[in-house]
């Protein structure tokens, strides 16, 4: 019975594919060419000669050239329009060199040259950039005074465009320039009703490489046999890991509702058959990303594939020239569910004039910056907008000594012009010569003789502290402390819970045994097996809950403790439920391991740990922890700070005999700044790391850099020091490499509380200095007296205090488990204040986050689910004999797969990068329907909900 109605519905799907096939034979074929005569799309081939005049202001090349002389990057990106604006206008015939005669003065600013390490364009320059060029033009010329800047044109290509910000809230924040307000600018942003995008601005498409796509051409009868194509992200985890805000959902969305879908030919992987896949494609998807525009617009019409818009209210590039109704799709991004019976039900012949228009070579010549500039092209369409703009209104020219802009108008960082080049100043070259850098009155004058001698110095003095290999005690002191033997000081109780607190976790992501945060999961095997646990719950001192926090990893292997404050308190409510001993004390006998960035604040994001705070369900349990700061809301004071996890293992297959000398004078590989973070600079590592490679990249005792070489770990036990900066948190797992390998400690992380602090004596093994202080690291360490040095080395050479910082496996005397067992000893006796009264309350069980406490309905909801089977992805193509095949392998795969049933959804198959490898296909029109608990039931529909937080409801569904 079940065979049978496979069989139809396979029978039925292979008729629709067929017919749609027969259908969209046309559509593949059609290459004709279509314009709409009298209409906008005639306005394209416009000539701007003798229409304006444009005078080109002579500017320092500081403001263009020597921008993109010192990194030519700039001429690929999508910005790089305003560069070849600039050589298109010098050599132009609208270009005029008597600026008494010019319609309009154009003043060529760079405004996104400035790339990361990566190539990422960052405006943060441009405001003062472009305030100082505006300085010196008002000031040479006497036309900016005129009309301060109303008969001037910018280019300003950047995400947000004159707003100078790559963020949307800091860009709207922001606003245009006030420098800029009565200006013409030409920019891609296009947004209507928008701060950044003032009323008569024109709007451009990005650059897209014309030889690059040229090059890609492909036989225009070449049939269409892809029915939607898309190639890009659906999901930014780095710059939006809860998910909702990049594209406004929009593009998850579709990713969640057509992955699986036939037609749609989706995801994340840029083939090198790209271009010519969209010239093999029907419809190509044009989804707003972090700004309404993408270069998937201009790749879609050069290579005749439909535009199918979805970024509401976007202001389309060249919109009084280019008829976008009538050669796009628009699809309102709350519809993308709908957008297989959008698209599937436009007219044959729509779609047949739709391809005919794009077909106008004069649509594609529009969208291009080609090299040299052709009639038509996207620098004329920018001509033609500013002559239609002519001639001036009234309100254009100002009266005599009228003021209408604020000059310091505008965020204050944006107002001194050469700050960041000051910074440079006191670099030495590799040679140790000053660097001369613009401006640089205040060169650092050092001769190479002098470095030389200094080095000498060192290097002789070294000599000692580079061998010496004894080691040292500091008998009676703390250090002892780290050889006491917690067995026969206390009693654990671990509770039993359910696997999926702990081991089912693990099972399912095994790649939390190797992240820093690994000794959760140890402590709790270490813990059954240990000689201090007890079966008898009765004689327990301490009670330990195995719950793993930080085992939630995205596709990454990045820990997010998004779901942590569910399970920690759904975990507490099994304890409590099941055994007498949290409601006796609330939790004060308890202790937990909570090894995450801000330890049981459950946030990786500083601002937000602190607001949520810790959990206030563990507020009288004590805190295991690596997050340690003085002071801090999420350091509960009596929290044991631990060690982060280092692979014991692989540490010990790198290490170099012990008399190899420690040639290296301060050594640190890691970042100096986290620009995908932190693109502004100065909250990661509080500018620390950024001021140690500011100062020092060319310093020669000064061993640094971002790389992270196989020789790592040798490299510190060649090294005296080893810099362990903070970078997001205090501490780093240098700290633990550094005493591993004997090389001393440099912290640099204010009011930092260290692991094991009551046992180890920091102070003596370690140097600290204070982050403000870091521009003097070099003299700080050199002056170091070498006995001093010798010590702590001696001190760092004890065995104990390497082995305190390691997790092994087995575990061993002396241990980090054992160091923790022993802090949990030594608050043994717990006062009287531990145990409550009987039927005495102090924690509040629905205190914390709404978001977290949010209960879960086992309501029962009707979701669809699609067979999943073999199919062919280009369903609507081919000849009838290929099709005719298709059917018979479709046929057969279905014997063999009879029963493979799978819902669209799922927790397991959710992962956005996964297309599945296997050929195998969902199919819209096989569709069965399953019951499924409501909160669980969050397929495809469910969009206003963000992806994380449905990874969290289904969670919170299994656990409750
Ligand atoms: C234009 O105005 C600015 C500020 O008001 C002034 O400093 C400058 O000298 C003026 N430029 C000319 C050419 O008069
Ligand atoms: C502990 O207290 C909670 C909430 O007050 C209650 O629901 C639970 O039954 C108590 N547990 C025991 C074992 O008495
Ligand atoms: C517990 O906290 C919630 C949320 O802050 C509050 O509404 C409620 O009144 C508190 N309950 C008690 C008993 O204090």
């Amino acid at each position: 019975m079940r065979r049978w109605v496979l069989a139809i519905a396979i029978l039925a799907a292979a008729a629709a594919c067929f017919f749609l096939g027969a259908q969209a034979q046309e559509v593949r074929q059609g290459h004709q060419t279509e314009r709409i005569s009298g209409s906008a799309g005639d306005v394209l081939e416009d000539d701007p000669v003798g229409r304006l005049k444009v005078y080109v202001y002579d500017l320092p090349s500081k403001y263009n050239k020597k921008l993109l002389k010192k990194d030519p990057r700039c001429l690929n990106h999508m910005f790089a329009a305003e560069i070849f604006m600039h050589r298109f206008l010098l050599s132009s015939a609208v270009r005029t060199f008597n600026p008494e005669e010019a319609d309009w003065f154009y003043t060529p600013v760079y405004t996104t040259c400035d790339l990361t390490p990566s190539g990422l364009p960052l405006p943060f320059k441009s405001p003062r950039m472009m305030r100082s060029a505006i300085e010196l033009i008002a000031m040479k010329w006497p036309y900016w005074n005129r009309s301060e800047g109303a008969d001037h044109f910018f280019v300003t290509p950047h995400d947000f465009g004159a707003c100078f910000h790559y963020q949307e809230e800091k860009a709207i924040g922001r606003g245009i320039l006030p420098l800029l307000q009565r200006a013409t600018l030409v920019q891609t942003f296009g947004q209507k009703n928008h701060v950044c995008l003032k009323d008569g601005s024109i709007t451009i498409p990005p650059y897209a490489p014309p030889q690059k796509m040229q090059a890609h051409l492909i036989p225009p009868d070449t049939p269409r046999s892809i029915f939607v194509y898309f190639r890009g992200l659906f999901y930014d985890t780095s710059n939006d890991p809860e998910g909702g805000y990049y594209a406004r959902g929009a593009r998850a969305s579709v990713w969640e509702n057509f992955k699986n879908n036939p037609l749609f030919d989706i995801s994340t992987d840029h083939p090198p058959t790209y271009y010519e896949d969209m010239q093999r494609a029907v419809f190509c998807l044009c989804p707003l990303g972090w700004a309404p525009w993408s270069p998937r617009l201009v790749e879609a019409v050069v290579f005749g594939c439909i535009p199918v818009i979805i970024a509401d209210d976007i202001v389309l590039p060249f919109a009084d020239a280019i008829p976008w109704e009538e050669i796009g799709v628009f699809v309102a991004e709350e519809d993308v569910p709908k957008l297989d019976s959008i698209l599937t039900s436009i007219p044959t012949d729509v779609i047949l004039r739709k391809q005919r228009l794009l077909a106008n070579p004069s649509m594609k010549q529009a969208m291009l910056f080609p090299q040299p500039a052709q009639a038509g092209d996207a620098f004329h369409q920018i001509l033609n907008g500013l002559a239609r703009k002519l001639p001036h209104g009234e309100n254009v020219f100002l009266k005599p000594g009228e003021r209408a802009l604020n000059w310091t108008a505008g965020p204050l960082a944006s107002l001194p012009v050469l700050l960041s080049f000051l910074l440079l100043l006191l670099l030495l070259d590799r040679r140790g010569r000053a660097v001369e850098v613009e401006g640089g009155a205040m060169a650092l004058r050092l001769s190479p003789a002098a470095v030389a001698l200094a080095l000498l110095l060192v290097a002789t003095a070294l000599e000692d502290v580079a061998r010496g290999q004894d080691t040292e005690r500091i008998e009676g002191s703390a250090g002892d402390v780290l050889e006491d033997d917690p067995v026969g000081r206390l009693k654990v109780y671990v509770y039993e819970l359910p696997t999926k607190y702990n081991k089912k976790m693990v099972a399912k992501d095994s790649r939390c045994l190797s992240h820093m945060f690994a000794a959760e999961i140890f402590m709790h095997r270490f813990l059954l097996s240990s000689a201090i646990r007890t079966l008898n719950p009765e004689e327990a001192d301490w009670f330990y809950t195995p719950v793993y926090t930080t085992c939630d990893l995205t596709p990454w292997g990045h820990p997010l403790p998004f779901k942590s404050p569910r399970i920690m308190r759904s975990a507490i409510q099994f304890i409590s439920s099941h055994w007498p001993y949290w409601n006796r004390t609330e939790g004060a006998d308890h202790f937990f391991v909570v090894p995450h960035d801000f330890g049981a604040c459950f946030h990786y994001q500083e601002e937000k740990a602190i607001e949520r705070g810790i959990l206030p369900l563990l507020r009288r349990a004590t805190l295991v922890q690596t997050f340690g700061q003085k002071d801090h809301v999420c350091l509960k004071e009596g929290s044991i700070t631990i060690p982060p996890y280092a692979p014991p293992q692989k540490m010990k297959t790198h290490l170099v005999p012990p008399e190899t000398p420690r040639s290296i004078f301060v050594y640190f590989r890691g970042l100096f700044y986290d620009t995908a973070n932190d693109p502004e600079g100065g909250y990661y590592a509080r500018g620390a790391r950024a001021s140690v490679w500011e100062n020092f990249k060319n310093n020669p005792l000064f061993d640094i850099s971002t790389d992270h070489p196989l020789t790592y770990y040798e490299d510190m036990q060649r090294s005296i020091f080893c810099l362990c900066p903070l970078g997001w948190a205090p501490w780093s797992p240098r700290l633990v490499e550094a005493v591993v390998f004997g090389c001393i400690p440099v912290i640099i992380a204010d009011d930092i509380v260290l692991p094991f602090a009551d046992a180890i004596p920091w102070d003596e093994i370690g140097v600290f200095v204070a982050e403000d202080d870091v521009p003097k690291l070099d003299t700080i360490l050199t002056s170091i007296p070498m006995d001093v040095i010798l010590r702590k080395q001696r001190l760092l050479a004890n065995p104990s205090m390497k082995q305190a910082m390691l997790f092994p496996q087995p575990a061993q005397p002396g241990d980090a488990f054992h160091q923790i067992l022993n802090g949990l000893g030594r608050k043994l006796p717990h006062p009287k204040s531990v145990y409550l009264d009987p039927g005495q309350k102090v924690l509040n069980w629905t205190q914390g986050p709404v978001g977290d406490l949010k209960p879960c309905l086992h309501e029962m909801k009707t979701i669809s689910v699609y067979r999943i089977r073999p199919l062919d992805k280009t369903v609507v193509s081919d000849s009838r004999e290929d099709r005719m095949n298709r059917l018979t392998q479709l046929t057969q795969a279905a014997g063999m797969k009879g029963e493979d049933r799978q819902p669209i959804y799922s927790p397991e198959n959710s992962s956005p990068s996964s297309r599945r490898s296997d050929g195998l296909m969902a199919d819209r029109r096989d569709v069965t329907e399953i019951k499924v608990p409501t909160s669980c039931a969050l397929g495809g529909r469910n969009l206003d909900k963000n992806y994380r937080e449905r990874q969290m409801e289904s969670f919170r569904c299994d656990v409750m």
